[in-house]
C-alpha cells in the first residue's frame, strides 16, 4: 500500500494502547527548551499526554496547552506529581512502563517492540534529562528498558523514533480534532486553513 492509499487514522484510533510520556529530571531554565520539544514530539506523534514529574514549570505548561488549543487534539499536561506515584498508579491500572535508555534492549536487533505491543496495556514512557535513578532500570519501575541504538543521543530523538516505530508511521497522517489552524501541505510556500 502506498502513502496515498493508506487510510487516514485519527488520534484515538491508531492503536488500542494509549501512550503517555513521563519526563524525569527536568531543571527549570536549563531544560525548558528541550522538555518543551519532548512534550511537543509526544503530542505531534500520537501520545495522549505528558507528565512532568517531580517538578513544576508553569511557563512550559502554558506553552504546551496553547499549542494544543491552537493545533487541536486531546493532549494533557500534568506536573508536580512524583515519578513514584505515577508509576504505582500506572501499574495498578494494568499499564506497562517503558524506559528509554541507551543501555536497554535494542529496538532494531531485538523483538522488544513486539513484546511491548503484545503486552496490550497502556504505555507510560519514561525519558530522562539528567542521569536517572538506578531503580528505573529494575522491574520495580520498568517493564522494558529499550534503546534506540546503543549510543547516547537525545530524549527527543529517542522518543520520536520509538513512537514512529510503534505507530508504524501512521501517526504522521493523523488529523487533530478541534484544531484552529491546519496546515495544507504544499510543494512550496506555506498554506494554512484557519477554522
Ligand atoms: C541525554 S540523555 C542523559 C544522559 C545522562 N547524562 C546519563 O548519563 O544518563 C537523556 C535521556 O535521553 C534518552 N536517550 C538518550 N540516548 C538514548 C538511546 N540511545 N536510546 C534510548 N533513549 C536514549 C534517555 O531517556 C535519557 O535518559
Amino acid at each position: 500500500m502506498n502513502l496515498k492509499q493508506s487510510p487516514k487514522i485519527h488520534n484515538q484510533e491508531r492503536r488500542d494502547q494509549k501512550i503517555v510520556v513521563l519526563r524525569w529530571g527536568h531543571r527549570i531554565h536549563r531544560d525548558s527548551r528541550l522538555t518543551s520539544h519532548v512534550a511537543l514530539t509526544a503530542r505531534a506523534l500520537g501520545c495522549s499526554g505528558f507528565i512532568l514529574s517531580d517538578s513544576e514549570d508553569k511557563k512550559l505548561k502554558e506553552t504546551i496547552e496553547k499549542v494544543t488549543r491552537t493545533w487541536g487534539g486531546n493532549f494533557f499536561f500534568q506536573m508536580g506529581t512524583t515519578w513514584k506515584s505515577n508509576i504505582n498508579n500506572w501499574k495498578a491500572q494494568g499499564g506497562v512502563i517503558v524506559h528509554l535508555t541507551a543501555y536497554g534492549e535494542n529496538i532494531q536487533t531485538s523483538d522488544v517492540l513486539n513484546r511491548i505491543k503484545a503486552s496490550k496495556g497502556d504505555i507510560l514512557i519514561i525519558v530522562g534529562s539528567q542521569k536517572v535513578p538506578k531503580i528505573f532500570y529494575t522491574n520495580e519501575v520498568s517493564d522494558f528498558n529499550i534503546s534506540i541504538g546503543n549510543q547516547p543521543h537525545s530524549e527527543c530523538s529517542a522518543l520520536a523514533i520509538f513512537l514512529d516505530r510503534f505507530f508504524e508511521g501512521n501517526e504522521l497522517s493523523s488529523s487533530f480534532q478541534k484544531a484552529k489552524i491546519k496546515i495544507i501541505p504544499q510543494k512550496r510556500g506555506k498554506k494554512t486553513l484557519i477554522q
